[in-house]
């Protein structure tokens, strides 16, 4: 076994002063009374992991993870049924993904489970926060940084591990009218060899500038190309889902493949499954490009688009700009619409009307 913290090593200090919770609204600006940290040195090893009082961090200002990037992230949802329980989603993806991640960062191992452990005792003392109601639920944002306080360039002999929990309401604020997107080769998320599969903060730095070109667009976000071919990868910070007549003529929902340049999303990987289950039309992971995607528009092969994401969940593309064209991306009516029929379905596990080994109890 690898040498971890442990979960039965808690230290939980409990704050003094908790703060009455605001109405749900909005996305990650809202956050809960208490965190977990959990320190590593390379002579020390692993810390036990403490709980407590959410507060400012103290970093060296030479800390590797501010200078070169040294860090990663994760993000998962925790939710209350209609039963009252509280449910974690697929919580064992996220870990593996963050192993990953670790891995790629030169960032420690540790025991996945023993996260787990903590981030349950975590969710159990801020219970109170989690929404009675509705879409809304508390977002987890496990973070994991290089703390070492030296410029050389190297593998962090400190690290911190930390999560903090927040208030998710809606991530988009204009729904309805489907997401806008701006098309342009000129711009690249990620690239083969590169760290574009891994949750780091800097594939999402990276991505903020171009997301404001788009803006001068009238866009809300990229629609992020690769290669000569112009190939379809991600949406902002969601993967993408077109479902469509495919060249061959069969209904296909297609995205593309984990390659190195897409992020493995959960929600993904979830809608995956639920459509390949249903069995009602061809499900791949494919190359897509824009040139087979403006060749069915033209031909009313394009049946909808949307993107993923366990922030905004299902996203519906309303237009696409590319090459100074405004590509209209149909939409069907809400009854028979694909994204509502998954979503209904995702919604019915993570609230725990449908039961699933997809949910964790905590
Ligand atoms: C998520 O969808 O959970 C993400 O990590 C994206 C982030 C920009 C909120």
């Amino acid at each position: 076994s690898i040498p971890s913290f442990k979960a039965a090593d808690l230290v939980i200090q409990l704050s003094s002063a908790l703060q009455t919770k605001p109405d749900v609204t909005g996305f990650g600006s809202v956050f809960t009374d208490h965190m977990l940290t959990i320190e590593w040195s390379a002579t020390e090893g692993w810390q036990a992991p403490h709980i407590k009082p959410f507060g400012n961090l103290s970093l060296h200002p030479a800390c590797s993870s501010l200078h070169y990037g040294i860090q990663l992230f994760e993000g998962l949802k925790v939710y209350r049924g209609d039963d009252h329980q509280l449910r974690l989603f697929r919580p064992t993806l996220n870990l593996d993904r963050m192993a990953n991640s670790a891995k790629r960062a030169c960032l420690p191992a540790f025991d996945q489970s023993e996260l787990l452990g903590c981030i349950r005792r975590l969710i159990e003392i801020e219970q109170d926060w989690i929404p009675h109601s509705g879409p809304a639920s508390l977002y987890i944002r496990p973070t994991f940084i290089g703390t070492e306080p030296t410029l050389g360039l190297k593998k962090p002999a400190h690290a911190l591990l930390y999560v903090i929990l927040s208030q998710a309401g809606s991530y988009f604020n204009n729904e309805a009218e489907g997401l806008s997107l701006w098309a342009d080769p000129k711009y690249t998320r990620a690239w083969k060899g590169g760290t574009g599969d891994c949750k780091m903060g800097g594939n999402y730095g990276c991505s903020l500038s171009a997301q404001y070109e788009a803006v001068d667009y009238g866009c809300q976000q990229v629609l992020w190309l690769y290669g000569e071919d112009h190939q379809i990868t991600e949406a902002g910070t969601m993967n993408i889902f077109l479902h469509w007549i495919n060249e061959d003529g069969e209904e296909e929902l297609a995205t593309p493949p984990l390659d190195g340049l897409i992020l493995p999303g959960i929600t993904r990987q979830s809608i995956l499954e639920i459509t390949r289950k249903w069995d009602e039309f061809k499900v791949t992971e494919r190359y897509l490009t824009m040139g087979q995607l403006c060749s069915a528009l033209k031909q009313q092969r394009v049946k909808e688009m949307f993107g993923s994401g366990t922030a905004c969940v299902i996203c519906p593309v309303g237009h696409i700009v590319y090459q100074g064209e405004r590509l209209h991306i149909p939409c069907q009516d809400k009854t028979s619409l694909l994204t509502s029929q998954i979503v209904k379905e995702l919604t019915d596990i993570q609230n725990g009307r449908t039961t699933s080994d997809w949910t964790l109890l905590v």
